[in-house]
């Protein structure tokens, strides 16, 4: 494959998005937390293909996306508290990991041969409209090459994977930003993954929530250290700019540039990847970005733990 095609949300896009996906081909498409690279999750083929386009490591489990509950029951088991949580968050920014269904007919490589299965109703009116245009389950992670910046933007796609799949369905600037938030509901609910639904929501509904799963170990790639890495290096909790230094502020203050100048967490993390991307155009060689203190809660944990991982150690 040479050329990335730019499809619009019009049917005929649709259509032909559609039908590369019928084909075992890949799609990078809009939901509302970021830009997801799409692949028919029933097939090994297109599925292997992901991980190929994205150069990842190793074969980290996939996120099924549906279009609706009816859907995501034939894939996965619910039980009464898994429907409860579905009813409250679904279609938007949450993942549920639930038991995998033994006739799920899903290739082997999204789960990574768990017995449990991550899957999503995405909000978005254009995944929306892909998911019921091509009629069947997509596996989508982020569509960044692995350990990159996540893409809000079709553009930010290209610029990653340009060449690498077949197209790019532009839908926009994705307005929440971050990804979905994921929960464990194997056994006791688990946090595994803070994300776009702000964990105090859930805690309303199910209890404190434990953090599952580690660093060394990773069941999410959110997990693994370093992540979310633009090219230049990150220094965290700077109140000011040092020499050298691109400041990515947040609320009022002196920076280049500005998660939220009003210090609104929901409008940081919609701003997050874009402008981190803007930072690592602007410092040049040598430099560093230095970001702005960000409050941990609300979207903030999410916010935060993605600039943790930019901030790590690069392998
Ligand atoms: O917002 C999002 O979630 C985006 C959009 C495109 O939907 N997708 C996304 O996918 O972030 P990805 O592949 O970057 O993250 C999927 C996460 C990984 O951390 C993976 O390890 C975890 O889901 N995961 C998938 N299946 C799992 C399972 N059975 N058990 C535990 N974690 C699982
Ligand atoms: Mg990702």
């Amino acid at each position: 494959m040479n050329q990335t095609q730019t499809l619009t949300a019009t049917p005929e896009g649709l259509a032909r998005a559609a039908q590369i996906l019928s084909g075992q081909g890949l799609v990078a498409f809009p939901t509302e937390t970021v830009y997801g690279l799409g692949g028919d999750a029933r097939s090994d083929l297109a599925v292997a293909r992901i991980f190929d386009a994205k150069g990842r490591p190793r074969f980290n489990p996939l996120i099924v996306h549906v279009p609706d509950l009816t859907a995501a029951r034939t894939y996965a088991v619910f039980d009464a508290r898994a429907e409860a949580v579905a009813a409250a968050f679904w279609p938007g920014p949450l993942t549920l990991v639930l038991p995998l269904r033994q006739d799920s007919g899903l290739s082997p490589l999204v789960t990574a041969d768990l017995e449990s299965v991550a899957i999503r109703i995405p909000a978005h009116p254009v995944a929306q409209a892909l998911l019921r245009s091509f009629g069947g389950p997509l596996a989508a992670p982020s569509a960044n090459p692995s350990g990159r910046v996540s893409p809000t933007r079709a553009v930010h796609v290209l610029e990653g994977l340009a060449g690498r799949i077949d197209a790019v369905l532009d839908g926009g600037a994705c307005a929440v930003g971050v990804e979905s938030t994921i929960l464990g509901l194997i056994g006791e609910p688990a946090l595994l993954r803070p994300g776009g639904i702000a964990v105090e929501r859930l805690e309303a509904m199910l209890g404190p929530l434990p953090t599952g799963g580690d660093a060394k170990k990773p069941n999410a790639p959110g997990q693994l250290a370093s992540h979310y890495a633009p090219g230049a290096p990150v220094r965290l909790n700077a109140e000011t700019a040092l020499p050298g230094e691109v400041r990515l502020g947040f609320g009022a203050g002196a920076s280049d540039l500005n998660l939220s100048p009003s210090g609104d967490l929901i409008e940081a993390a919609a701003n997050l990847f874009h402008l981190l991307r803007e930072a690592d155009h602007l410092a040049q060689p040598g430099q560093r970005i230095a970001i702005a203190p960000i409050p941990e809660q609300g979207l903030g944990r999410a916010i935060n733990d993605r600039l943790r991982r930019a901030a790590a150690p690069r392998p």
